[in-house]
């Protein structure tokens, strides 16, 4: 791998994580079995860059974001993390400790409120740092609206330049987010994490299931991050996606990364192409 220890922002040595399942013994009495669903681990990721993850269903790539951002803990293994001057181990922080130092995270089923409206969810997004501190909420009243002005600006500014056409929130951001298109809300989800200056991004599958302009709109938005020198995490199911906007491939496969490479690389790999792609 070319990237420097010193360029990385996430370093993962040896980390397992396993779960146990019942099982029916010779006998036909039911057993516990362990397993592993992430197998000593081993991945570096480089700063600035987009890393897709690619694997095929239970290969572990969702257990990993869990681990990563706390909701998840592992039974070993290191997750150092190395924001701008910082050096964190990640393995036992908590998730909203995780998230404040930086980490954040897009769910595979997109976490918006659909009763809120757009912009409310923009707002959100950059709230939960007061939420966390209801004293300070109700003590720091003035300072609050003052924060509140300026969220909304920001939000209002990420509208404006999110996209040059097609772009649907500006008009729409009042009515419920639930009145949005699949797709417009899986941008939404996106676009609310440029509230916060996230260094690291994990992107759960934001492609899925949405037609291809959406997909265009969710490439220039990953883009759009790495313009603004934040990190992406990216498990991606369209391998055109990952040749188009990655920078490195990771293959996973029974929990630890198999190969990791350019996309070319990887896609391209005799191996991959059998036991993921099944050619
Ligand atoms: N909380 C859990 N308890 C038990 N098994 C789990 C849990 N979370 C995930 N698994 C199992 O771990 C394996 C990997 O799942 P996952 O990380 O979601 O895979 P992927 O995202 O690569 O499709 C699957 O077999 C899944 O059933
Ligand atoms: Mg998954």
């Amino acid at each position: 791998m070319q990237s420097s220890k010193m360029g990385d922002i996430l370093t993962i040595q040896s980390l397992s994580k396993g779960f146990s399942r019942q099982v029916k013994n010779s006998a036909g009495e039911d057993i516990d079995e362990q397993y592993w669903v992430i197998h000593q681990l081993f991945l570096n990721v480089p700063r600035g860059k987009v890393i897709a993850l690619i694997g095929g269903n239970g290969a572990g790539k969702t257990t990993l974001f869990n681990i990563i951002s706390g909701f998840i803990m592992p039974d070993s293994g290191s997750i150092l993390y190395k924001p701008d001057g910082k050096n964190l181990e990640l393995s036992g922080m908590s998730p909203h400790l995780i998230t404040r130092a930086g980490i954040g995270r897009m769910f595979q089923d997109n976490h918006i409120f659909r009763e809120m409206s757009v912009l409310d969810n923009m707002l959100v997004a950059d709230s939960a740092y007061l939420a966390e501190r209801p004293f300070r909420s109700l003590l720091f009243r003035n300072k609050n609206r003052k924060e509140e002005n300026c969220r909304l600006a920001k939000a209002m500014d990420i509208f404006e330049n999110l996209f040059v056409v097609d772009n649907p929130f500006l008009e729409k951001r009042k009515q419920p987010a639930g009145n949005l298109s699949y797709g417009q809300q899986r941008l939404l989800g996106l676009a609310r994490l440029f509230m916060r200056n996230y260094e690291l991004l994990l992107l759960d599958e934001p492609t899925a299931g949405v037609n291809p302009e959406v997909i265009e709109q969710i490439k220039q938005l990953i883009l759009n991050f790495i313009k603004n020198n934040q990190t992406v995490l990216l498990i991606e199911h369209n391998l055109e996606v990952v040749k188009d906007i990655a920078d490195f491939c990771c293959y996973m496969e029974n929990g630890r990364i198999a190969l990791m490479g350019t996309p070319e690389d990887v896609i391209g790999n005799e191996e991959v192409q059998k036991s993921y792609m099944g050619l």
